[in-house]
């Protein structure tokens, strides 16, 4: 990586402009920049709102409509560099350390909350290293999401007659011809970089395994995204997106959601806060829909951790500080974190909790989940998802989105070719 990444050369312009001083509520107040904006997701996130104002904080809420959170990205930058940062924002994976050498989080503001609350036993090292900034905590971490799920509406698979969830590709592409046939969407999808990302990189791991995900998208080694496995990567993406609806051009994820759960689409390929929105339509997991891996990749699992990161304040911003770290305490709290993945369609990030999930009420789809993580965390099969922001640098991550958006909507486009420029975007965005 570069001595002065991008975000940092933009950022320290910030440090010449006076913070503002906006402290206005006695208690304090904190400011929180968010993209959990589909009615799942706002479910979810109202339950931190709720406790943080029970608390007696004031909650401002800076909610940036945009799955994946590119537009929140580009907003809390703007913020950033106008010396207007807001107390928490939702900032996740590698990003973290880009943020964390700006010097504009916070890595005094959690020392005494993690220390109380033992936030090191709680997590997992993988997930505290992420969230730590030169070994101080600087961001809690809320969840832990799994990104390669496949979302099946069984009603409409069984009126198009296929008998059960696919497991393999081959089946994937043999129950999508039947929908097809069938006059239903065969594949649930909105046309949006991160989304079409989100499906190439399920591909790739179910082509590739896990060992070929990481060369890929951790290690980003040069054979591997030009070699002939991610040739073959390319073509079964081709393949896959002949099953997408054709209007799919902008829709945002949880509007396909909606096409499954209102059995006009047979599948969706989206990590499981698509449960969110099932689990807002008063669906049940196993009955009215089904959560499988997604075919192939039965071995592995990708994870997405949300996590909020806490910028520095003024100190003479006692309240606001105080309103940052309550704030924190909640969100790894067990009763925070038991509801709020239920709304969110994530597992908590607590390990205690994940090895109880059954105690804790939660559903088929969240039970299976922490088992795999748990069990994936000691053979190889976690992998940090490359579309959540988990495996690379945004800049890295940008490169991989415009190639694969381009490819995806390009039918004539070369698989050979398109591993070739995946691997020069990447050289020139490191
Ligand atoms: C976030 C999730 C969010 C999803 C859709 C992901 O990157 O981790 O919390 O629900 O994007 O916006």
């Amino acid at each position: 990586m570069n001595a002065l990444s991008p975000l940092a050369v933009i950022i320290s312009l910030a440090s010449l402009l006076p913070l503002a001083a906006v402290a206005d509520e006695s208690k304090g107040s904190v400011e929180v920049v968010h993209w959990w904006t589909s009615g799942g997701e706002k479910a979810a996130v109202d339950v931190l709102k709720a406790q943080v104002e029970k608390d007696g904080f004031a909650w401002k809420d800076g909610a940036v409509a945009g799955g994946g959170g590119a537009t929140a990205m580009t907003v809390l930058k703007s913020r950033a560099v106008s010396g207007n940062p807001p107390g928490v924002a939702q900032i996740k994976g590698p990003d973290i350390q880009d943020w964390g050498s700006t010097g504009l989080l916070g890595t005094d503001v959690l020392k005494d909350v993690a220390k109380q609350e033992k936030w090191d036993e709680l997590l997992d090292k993988k997930v505290s290293d992420i969230v730590k900034f030169d070994g101080d905590y600087v961001a809690v971490p809320v969840n832990v999401h799994r990104v390669n799920w496949l979302w099946v509406n069984p009603e409409v698979l069984k009126k198009a007659g296929v008998a059960q969830a696919p497991t393999t590709l081959e089946e994937f592409y043999a129950a999508a011809d039947k929908l097809k046939a069938a006059g239903f969407i065969a594949l649930a999808h909105g046309g949006q970089p991160w989304q079409d990302s989100t499906v190439f990189e399920n591909v790739v791991l179910s082509v590739m395994g896990p060992k070929g995900y990481q060369q890929a998208f951790v290690e980003l080694d040069e054979k591997t995204l030009t070699g002939p496995e991610m040739v073959k990567s390319f073509e079964a993406l081709k393949k896959v997106a002949t099953y997408m609806d054709a209007n799919r051009a902008g829709r945002d994820w949880n509007i396909a959601a909606a096409d499954v759960i209102n059995g006009k689409a047979g599948m969706q390929i989206m990590g499981d806060w698509a449960k969110s929105e099932w689990t807002a339509a008063k669906k049940v997991a196993g009955k009215d829909y089904q959560c499988v891996p997604f075919p192939g990749t039965a071995n592995a699992f990708t994870y997405n951790v949300d996590s909020l990161a806490v910028f520095k304040l003024n100190a003479d911003r006692k309240g606001d500080i105080a309103a940052q770290q309550d704030l924190a305490k909640v969100a790894l709290g067990e009763d925070f974190q038991k509801v709020f993945s239920i709304n969110k369609g994530s597992i908590p990030v607590r390990k205690d909790m994940q090895a109880n999930m059954e105690k804790y009420g939660f559903d088929a789809c969240a039970q299976a989940s922490a088992k795999d993580f748990l069990k994936d965390a000691g053979n190889g099969g976690l992998q940090p998802s490359m579309a959540h922001n988990m495996a690379t640098s945004l800049a890295v991550q940008g490169a991989i989105f415009d190639v694969v958006t381009n490819y995806i909507n390009d039918p004539q486009a070369d698989p050979a070719k398109a591993a070739q420029r995946l691997n020069s975007a990447i050289k020139s965005a490191k």
